[in-house]
């Protein structure tokens, strides 16, 4: 038999009432989450057997779980059943979700409740942009399921994947295993594992049998289909390598939340570093005015805290991000009864955490590595004697002041503190801290010819930026073979100092040096290479440096990158596709942003290069630049690659909207999403850009 009827669907968005034509039978209804299928055409034995009467495309069979019979429907034209059968299909894999996340099974969620289901669909969005969709669609605090897929599908459309899809389905809407396979194989040169990847990418991002486009681009999304190599995240290198082989996440003035003239020293700042990962702080100690050591920029107006919360502060936070070793450096401008004093507070709050004796009693040839380190906190200072000698002698000692020009001079520049300036004297060193200095003695750097011939492993020795460039341009070479066995340490210059700012420190680490100290609480582009580089490995802190600096004759310098054995230049390609819900970056009214990708190689300086995307006007939600950047990178292992968003702006300086930077050795190639960073290196989860990325062999 065949009958008129009315289907609505219930403001639950779940049920879907009906209603006989015949007065006095009343009504039924079905719920959505008991419809297992939806079949188009003549699909059933019911619609088969009425072929004639009514065309396929007008028939389709609603098929439910379990024993209720099949629901044939025939629709009035071709329109009308495409369209109900498109939207189910497509809202199906959003309405899954949707139960997952309605507990009570009333249909309905609050703003926060939706944020929630974005997130674990994989829909990062900006707070403020959701906020506004939702209430302008009059629906106040709560939303129903029946506004909520078309506002995730306003959200979430995305062309240009979309194109990308229908490259690899064979039917344009279905991607089967066998199909993402291929592409994970053919585009996103996974290599062996595809299969074993293809199988666990559906299990993860296909809840339901239908949308398989949207669990496509979840995956794309996904931490799997980002530019970073998941498995380099993670601590995968080698720690059992003299610490000298690693570059050392190092923090300069680690106390200064903010200006080092008026900021404030705080123990925050050094709970901000070590969760940051960063492996090497410093004090600035100075006598205190009642016996206890007080830590602060000298000569500055900045505030003071004790050097005993300090070292509280470090025991308590030292080993939360990184089990790696921990090297405290002290500027010391204390009197011996202060240094004293300092001593016993190390060895009182550290305990065994501070490692005050030789690892294994024999004279070091050679570092110690992270990995015996593990656990404990290195103090690089000034020592009256070497470590492996047996001193018996004297309470102190006096230490020539040759160091003074490693020293960093206060800053007396733009304030006149002649009035404050120290009386140069020779400095007293007490034995009680001398002792507790083992495998990082701070000693004065002549030349690198005295170096080879008389140098300790466990000398280091600290350079000027301004130096350490100098000795970079000139002796480069000698600089990186001197820094496979001896740690050295760089600061900012003094004048630069003054404002807190940062220096690049690829120029340093492409020399090797391992300590390059920046300023942590200085946001920008140094930061943003330092964190780049240490957020592989684990976030631990060290990074093992590539082979050739690990190797004492070697014959790299990073000048003539040709020049060393196993040079292998690269060809880097990136197509910048897209951006996605682009952070508003100027807050005036109206305002909306012309955004533009800049592409920079930081490396040796042979690698360096800034490339960019024409701007796009008047849209930060999804612009489209579909334009190629094209690289030649010399030396693959040292080289950062940052991409940044910015602003358009034609009557002054673009405005920054994110970043992200990564090693060159961490990129995945193929179709990939950078997800985009604050300034203060913070994600900011929907901004995100969608590149294809190929890197071959120089021919
Ligand atoms: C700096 O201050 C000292 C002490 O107050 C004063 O004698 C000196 O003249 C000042 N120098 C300058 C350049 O103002
Ligand atoms: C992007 O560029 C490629 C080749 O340059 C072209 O084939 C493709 O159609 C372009 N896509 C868009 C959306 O402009
Ligand atoms: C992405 O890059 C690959 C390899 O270079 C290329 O074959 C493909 O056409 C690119 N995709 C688009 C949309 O241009």
């Amino acid at each position: 038999w065949k009958k008129q009827r009315h289907f609505r669907l219930l403001e639950d968005a779940m049920t879907i009432w009906y209603k006989s034509r015949w007065p006095g039978k009343g009504h039924s209804t079905f719920s959505i989450s008991d419809v297992e299928a939806v079949r188009e055409g003549h699909q059933s034995e019911v619609l088969q057997s009425t072929a004639e009467e009514f065309p396929a495309e007008l028939c389709f069979t609603l098929v439910f779980h379990g024993r209720q019979g099949n629901l044939d429907l025939v629709a009035k034209t071709p329109e009308e059943a495409q369209t109900m059968d498109e939207k189910e299909r497509q809202d199906q894999w959003v309405r899954d979700w949707f139960l997952k996340a309605d507990k009570n099974k009333d249909g309905k969620m609050n703003f926060k409740e939706v944020q929630t289901l974005l997130k674990m669909m994989n829909v990062e969005m900006n707070e403020d942009h959701a906020l506004h969709l939702f209430t302008s669609k009059e629906l106040q605090s709560d939303i129903f399921l029946i506004s909520f897929c078309p506002f995730y599908k306003m959200l979430t459309q995305r062309d240009e994947v979309r194109k990308v899809f229908k490259d690899y389905s064979g039917d344009g809407e279905n991607l089967l295993l066998e199909e993402l396979e291929t592409f994970l194989s053919v585009e996103q040169h996974e290599g062996g594992q595809s299969y074993q990847l293809a199988k666990m990418l559906i299990d993860r991002y296909e809840p339901s049998e239908s949308g398989k486009h949207d669990g496509f681009q979840s995956y794309l999304c996904s931490q799997e289909g980002s530019i970073f190599k998941p498995k380099h995240l993670d601590l995968h290198q080698d720690m059992s390598q003299p610490l000298s082989h690693y570059f050392i996440s190092s923090s300069h003035n680690t106390y200064l939340l903010e200006d080092q003239i008026l900021g404030q020293s705080s123990l925050e700042a050094y709970i901000k570093a070590l969760k940051r990962g960063c492996r090497c702080v410093e004090v600035d100690c100075w006598d205190g005015s009642d016996g206890e050591p007080i830590v602060y920029h000298g000569h500055t107006w900045t505030s003071r805290i004790l050097f005993r919360d300090v070292i509280s502060t470090l025991k308590e936070y030292a080993f939360k991000a990184s089990d790696f070793p921990v090297i405290l450096s002290i500027e010391n401008h204390c009197g011996v009864e202060q240094q004293t004093v300092m001593a016993q507070h190390l060895s009182k709050i550290l305990g065994d955490t501070l490692l005050t004796t030789l690892l294994d009693g024999q004279v070091p040839q050679q570092l110690p590595s992270p990995q015996e380190l593990k656990g404990k906190i290195l103090l690089k200072a000034k020592k009256l004697n070497n470590p492996e000698d047996c001193l018996d002698g004297t309470q102190t000692d006096e230490v020539s002041d040759e160091e003074a020009e490693d020293a960093e001079s206060p800053i007396s520049l733009l304030i006149n503190f002649t009035f404050y300036l120290p009386i140069l004297q020779k400095s007293k060193l007490s034995k009680e801290l001398s002792d507790l200095v083992v495998y990082c003695k701070s000693v004065h750097f002549r030349d690198f010819e005295h170096a080879r011939s008389n140098a300790k492993c466990y000398e280091i020795s600290s350079f000027s930026e301004k130096k350490a460039k100098a000795l970079a341009k000139d002796e480069g070479t000698d600089f990186v073979r001197y820094n496979t066995r001896q740690l050295s340490r760089i600061y900012p210059n003094g004048l630069s100092g003054a404002i807190s700012s940062n220096y690049n420190p690829q120029e340093m680490w492409n020399v090797g040096c391992q300590i390059v100290a920046l300023n942590f609480q200085t946001a920008g582009l140094e930061m943003d290479l330092n964190d780049g580089l240490f957020r592989q490995n684990g976030c631990c802190g060290y990074v093992l440096k590539p082979d050739f600096m690990r190797d004492s004759n070697t014959q790299f310098s990073p000048d003539k990158p040709e020049e060393r054995q196993g040079y292998k230049p690269l060809r880097l390609s990136i197509q910048v596709i897209s951006g996605q819900q682009l952070p508003k970056v100027n807050q005036k009214e109206g305002s909306i942003v012309d955004p533009l990708v800049r592409v920079q190689i930081f490396g040796v300086p042979g690698d360096q290069r800034v490339k960019e995307t024409p701007y796009i006007n008047n849209n930060g939600f999804n612009p489209v630049w579909n334009k190629t950047l094209h690289f030649v990178i010399h030396t693959p292992e040292l080289a950062l690659v940052r991409f940044e968003v910015e602003d358009h702006d034609r009557a002054s300086r673009n405005d920054f909207i994110g970043q992200f930077t990564l090693p060159f050795t961490c990129i995945q190639a193929g179709y990939r999403h950078i997800h985009l960073l604050s300034k203060d290196g913070i994600a900011i989860p929907p901004a995100s850009l969608f590149v294809n990325i190929s890197i071959s062999a120089l021919t």
